[in-house]
């Protein structure tokens, strides 16, 4: 599974995405360790704090289906019109409680304003909280 699949894959789960609030259409694609791919967009909600990001929909997707011991390789976010979008912090909290920090650390694959990045999960969220 290329990188480029994986955006293929986010690219049509973002057009699924329930987004009547900020119109704005997320989608995610993660591969896991075990080879395994799932998709998440973001869902909204009329009370907006109850809104879920792309990324952590595929992330809870991926633990129903392969427990908690999953381990997300590559991660990658998109836009359904490719608007730059960096994961936010709580996704990078989320994803970093799935990561690889060690010699295969996990990647996450989003836009940016300088186009395509491929960041190492630690560059992404160097200090995690854990307890
Ligand atoms: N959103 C995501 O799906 N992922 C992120 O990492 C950041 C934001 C969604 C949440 C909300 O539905 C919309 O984008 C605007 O914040």
């Amino acid at each position: 599974m290329t990188i480029e699949e994986l955006v293929q894959k986010a690219k049509e789960v973002a057009d699924k995405a329930y987004a009547p609030y900020s119109n704005f259409y997320v989608g995610s694609a993660l591969l896991t360790r075990k080879g395994n791919v799932f998709t998440g967009c973001n869902v909204e909600n009329a009370s907006y704090g109850g809104a879920i990001c792309a990324e952590r929909n595929a992330i809870t997707t991926a633990v129903a289906q392969e427990g908690k011991e999953m381990i997300i390789h590559k991660i990658v976010i998109v836009t359904s019109n490719d608007a730059p979008a960096p994961p936010c912090g709580i996704c990078r909290q989320f994803i970093a409680e799935f990561a690889d920090y060690g010699s295969n650390e996990t990647e996450i694959i989003f836009l940016g304003k300088e186009g395509r990045q491929i960041k190492k999960v630690s560059e992404v969220l160097p200090f995690k909280f854990e307890f």
